[in-house]
């Protein structure tokens, strides 16, 4: 199991955006939903461009670039043009303050 890391202030993150941060030099992007957090590698599967700018559906993030479709729950992907999923990683809230499970390794 990896480390986790501390890489924003829960109240950064409003209820149905995303924010880009970083994870000890790997570019997540997190996402909130329902009052979940999801966080995901921020490379889409599909040219591995950022997910910046993604906008939410229900319990699906929509890549800004050609509009493939990911399951919040797990990275899958739901629509053409992208077939692989995201790399998700595991995150909670510890005193006020989102950390995500860094497990590369
Ligand atoms: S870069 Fe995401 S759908 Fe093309």
């Amino acid at each position: 199991m990896g480390d986790w890391v501390s890489v924003e202030g829960d109240a950064a993150l409003v209820e149905g955006e995303t924010l880009a941060v970083d994870m000890d030099g790997v570019p997540v992007l997190l996402a909130r939903q329902g009052g979940c957090i999801f966080a995901m590698e921020n490379r889409c599967s599909h040219d591995g461009s950022e997910l910046n700018g993604s906008q939410l559906e229900e319990g699906v993030l929509v890549c800004p670039h050609h509009g493939a479709k990911f399951a919040l729950k797990n990275g899958e992907a739901l629509c053409a043009p992208a077939y692989e999923p995201l790399t998700m990683f595991a995150v909670r809230v510890e005193g006020g303050v989102i950390q995500i499970q860094d497990d590369r390794w």
